[in-house]
């Protein structure tokens, strides 16, 4: 008998930390506010897409396991599948389209002045696909956070998945991590790795890694507010 369970099991993904067997948040499961001394962070989060990272950070937040609260969700594209999820859960929507920005820096300012208008602790981009500029860095100093579909250094930029399947790697996976001017090059938060299965192609690939995406961000938020002290 093999000593070590085949890893190639798509339900296996490696993950670091380990997800915690005990709710994060003393007082999950009570009445909301019963605590007086619960501190639950505001999250603004950025999306571009579908979505489905946001809805993820939404959930984890209603169910107790993350000590926060989505307060403000900003989209660069109208219609994009966020709104429609943002509008079913009743996160309020604020629209920032590039197309109608001066600047990098401009959409970033303007971005900034949202989340500072929520009194937004932290800012997770969650499939934000402009590449942001120190404005916004600088505004949401160590509280700027973003998912990246590969195990970084590895393959940063545009299609992290492609790149991989391209690479012929056997082990992917996701990264959460606060930004940094240089794009997907900021202190690492939380991975988790997802074996590649023979004959996979690119969509299957993407649906099991986001489906790490959306266990591993919740917990780099909790991480991010713990270290900046927030919780
Ligand atoms: C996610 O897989 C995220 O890692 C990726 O976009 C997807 C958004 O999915 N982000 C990047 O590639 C950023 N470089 P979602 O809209 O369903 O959350």
């Amino acid at each position: 008998m093999p000593a070590l369970v085949d890893p190639s099991d798509p339900g296996l993904a490696v993950q670091w930390p380990l997800p915690p067997q005990q709710p994060i948040h003393p007082g999950d499961g009570e009445e909301p506010g019963a605590s007086s001394t619960d501190r639950r962070l505001r999250l603004g989060v950025m999306a571009s897409g579908n979505g489905s990272n946001f809805e993820a950070l939404v959930g984890a937040c209603r169910r107790g396991e993350l000590a926060a609260e989505v307060v403000l969700l900003a989209v660069n594209k109208p219609g994009c599948g966020a709104v429609a999820r943002a509008e079913r859960l009743g996160i309020p929507i604020q629209l920032h389209d590039h197309r109608q920005a001066a600047s990098r820096e401009g959409l970033d300012d303007a971005l900034a002045a949202s989340f500072r208008a929520v009194n937004a602790d932290l800012v997770v981009m969650a499939g934000w696909m402009r590449i942001v500029t120190q404005r916004l860095i600088d505004a949401f100093p160590d509280r700027l956070v973003n998912i990246h579909p590969s195990l970084l250094p590895s393959f940063r930029g545009v299609d992290g998945v492609g790149q991989a399947l391209a690479a012929g790697v056997t082990l992917t996976g996701c990264t959460a991590h606060l930004v940094r001017l240089e794009v997907d090059g900021g202190p690492i938060l939380v991975q988790a790795a997802v074996p590649v299965v023979a004959g996979e192609d690119r969509a299957a690939l993407a649906r099991r890694i986001q489906a790490q995406e959306h266990r591993i961000l919740p917990l780099a938020v909790q991480l991010a507010g713990e270290r900046l002290g927030l919780l």
